[in-house]
């Protein structure tokens, strides 16, 4: 394919012509860019699967991430729907044509192409008159995700797609400038529990009245399992979103004063700071054979031409580049820009997203100033975080996932502290509580009790077969130091090609938890003995069973209800024939422990052990998919 043509058109009153032109092109199967009041959608016919797989070859997007169906009237939805709940009228008549996503169950027309297997369907009717007039035109329902490359910020402008997906699509119909900037929410409220799936410029306070009890479901965020109850709902969920090419730093609003751009600037200036004096180290360091290792140069993977101190100003990074230095931009608030001009005179790349009180205003530049950051050629971004309530709550979802969650002091310190108004499904836990981790590769902690089977068992599994963004380790909640896997646990690993004999086994601590990103226990006692201890970091702690939906999990803290907290991995105590009550609570106890637990195979048969792995090999499969971790 040769150029994407671009058709230039009044936004409010787009010409037939286009509109007409292009339509054609979409009922005959092509793929079209154009804007809708969040972002560009690259829209095409949603009823037609070889359309529809044109869309996911354009953007490289992972084929189970399912597709938003556009349609420009009410009665367009009904043959795609099995039913139209009462609620989800109501809030189509509320808040349509605009920028709610309803997921409704799917009728067979719907192509599993575009909903990914699942069987419901996102639906919404988009409020712009350039997207509803080509839908109109088109006759059909139009598939349409943002029209950037997968994993790239979403583009706000006709530049934007052309920028990324020239020549990749059949045309780009250019309305100028989106008015919203970040995507639509997308609401389910085909479950028991309403869920926002993605935040968005609809806030869960627009919701409410409409949607009681409507959540945010914690997973939006991509890292924790929230509640615990099975694989993410909405498959977005786990990919990496709205990434520029430049490693993202994101500084966390002050809890105690989430508005004052005085504390941002502090924190801001700091970290740009030691960003420049940890590459004027590493730079002291090079020799002939190129950069000394050090903590920036190896984790973050952002410098990887010799850092200088020293950055360009605004659009004159290429300068800089080819003096072979580092720079750092900054996206910074109108009320904060001023200070990092002052503060770095030799100019840091500064892309100004907006004023910290009108967030309508931050939201619409967003993108764009991320992108314009990367035009720069900035190899590090440090990026302003806002309150992360009303509309700021969609902007810190992209902040954050555009970081990969690299956030200072730690993502959701503001929402841990209260801010967001309990608006969270599950419970108090942020979900995506983080702190600063400087290697790029993520941590999950596997833990049993002695760290001699399970344990390091999962750690090997997950080592072997998970990418690089991951790394497993493994210790035990009463582990002895030093001691090398179970023989049994050692045979089975090797018949599946896993080399455990280089473990050791060691008790876990602390600091571990602090490292990892995620903690996954084996059973739910060694859950909630973690938790208990930690009780900072339980948001970051999970059985590993609950986190990847595998086995019913028990509400709350099952194992404090039923009793004590050492039954864990024994047979059946003295106590448990003698005293009937307690007797009744283990068998309750051992049910559930079935369920969610992986059951301790020592001191049992090699055929046990086989089971175990066979088991662990099914979770750890799971959790890496969950992850995006997959692949070598
Ligand atoms: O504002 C918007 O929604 C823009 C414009 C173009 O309309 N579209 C957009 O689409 O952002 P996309 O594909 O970039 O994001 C759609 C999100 C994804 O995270 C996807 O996983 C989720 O919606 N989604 C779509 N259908 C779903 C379904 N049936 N169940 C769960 N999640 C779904
Ligand atoms: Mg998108």
């Amino acid at each position: 394919m040769g150029r994407t043509p671009v058709y230039r058109v009044d936004p409010r009153r787009p010409d037939e012509a286009v509109l007409s032109l292009v339509g054609a092109i979409l009922r005959s199967g092509g793929t079209v860019a154009f804007p809708t009041e969040t972002v560009y959608g690259l829209g095409a016919n949603a009823l037609d699967v070889r359309a529809v797989r044109r869309i996911f070859e354009a953007k490289g997007r992972p084929p189970d991430n399912p597709l938003i169906v556009h349609v420009s009237s009410f009665e367009e939805i009904r043959p795609l729907v099995t039913d139209i709940p009462e609620q989800a009228r109501l809030l189509m008549e509320t808040f349509w044509p605009g920028p709610l996503t309803i997921l409704f169950r799917r009728s067979n027309l719907v192509p599993d192409a575009v909903t990914a297997g699942l069987d419901t369907v996102g639906i919404r009717m988009p409020d712009h008159p350039v997207a509803l007039g080509i839908i109109r035109h088109a006759g059909i329902p139009i598939a349409a995700p943002s029209a950037n490359l997968s994993s790239y910020p979403s583009p706000t402008r006709a530049d934007h797609v052309v920028h990324d997906l020239d020549g990749r699509i059949d045309a780009i119909v250019d309305g100028g400038p989106t008015g919203i900037g970040v995507e639509s929410t997308v609401l389910d409220i085909s479950g028991e529990k309403p869920l926002i799936l993605r935040p968005g410029y609809i806030t869960i306070e627009d919701l409410r009245p409409f949607v009681p009890g409507v959540m945010v479901d914690p997973r939006a965020d991509g890292v924790s399992a929230g509640d615990g109850s099975g694989p993410p709902r909405s498959p977005g969920q786990k990919y990496r979103h709205y990434s520029p090419k430049a490693t993202v730093w994101l500084v966390e609003p002050d809890p105690k004063a989430p508005e004052s751009p005085d504390v941002m600037a502090e924190r801001v200036t700091r970290l740009v700071r030691s960003l420049l004096d940890d590459a004027a180290a590493a730079a002291g360091r090079i020799g002939p054979g190129g950069l000394a290792e050090n903590h920036f140069t190896k984790g973050w993977g952002g410098l990887k031409d010799p850092p200088v101190h020293g950055i360009s100003g605004e659009g004159d990074a290429s300068k800089s580049r080819q003096n072979g230095e580092a720079t750092i931009g900054i996206l910074a608030s109108e009320e904060t820009e001023r200070t990092y001009r002052r503060e770095f005179p030799d100019g840091v790349v500064v892309a100004t997203v907006g004023s910290r009180e009108h967030l309508r205003e931050v939201a619409s530049r967003l993108f764009l100033c991320l992108r314009r950051l990367d035009d720069a050629g900035v190899d590090t971004i440090v990026a302003e975080g806002f309150r992360p309530t009303g509309l700021g709550l969609a902007i810190m979802n992209r902040l954050r996932r555009a970081a990969d969650f690299r956030c200072l002091p730690e993502c959701g310190s503001a929402v841990s502290e209260g801010l967001a108004g309990g608006g969270w499904a599950g419970d108090s836990r942020s979900g995506f509580e983080r702190e600063l981790n400087p290697s790029r590769a993520r941590k999950v902690f596997f833990v049993c009790t002695g760290n001699t089977c399970r344990s390091p068992m999962a750690e090997g599994l997950f080592n072997h077969l998970a990418n690089a963004t991951w790394v497993a380790e493994s210790a035990g909640t009463a582990a002895a130091e030093g001691e090398p896997v179970s023989p049994q646990a050692r045979s089975v690993a090797l018949k599946h090609g896993i080399d455990l004999s280089g473990h050791r086994s060691r008790r876990i601590t602390s600091d571990m938890i602090s490292r990892a990103d995620l903690v996954l226990t084996m059973t739910t006692a060694q859950r909630d003995m973690l938790r208990k201890q930690e009780p900072s970091k339980a948001d970051r702690i999970f059985t590993l069973k609950e986190y990847v939906g595998f086995g019913a999990s028990p509400e709350g803290d099952v194992a404090s209800r039923i009793g004590d907290e050492s039954r864990e991995g024994d047979s059946p105590r003295k106590e448990d024939v003698s005293k009937e009550g307690v007797l009744k609570k283990n068998v309750v106890w051992r049910a559930l422990e079935a369920l969610v637990d992986v059951g301790d195979p020592y001191g049992l048969s090699d055929e046990a052990y086989e089971e175990t792995w066979k088991e662990l090999e099914r979770c750890v499969k799971a959790l890496i998919q969950n992850l995006g971790a997959s692949g070598v």
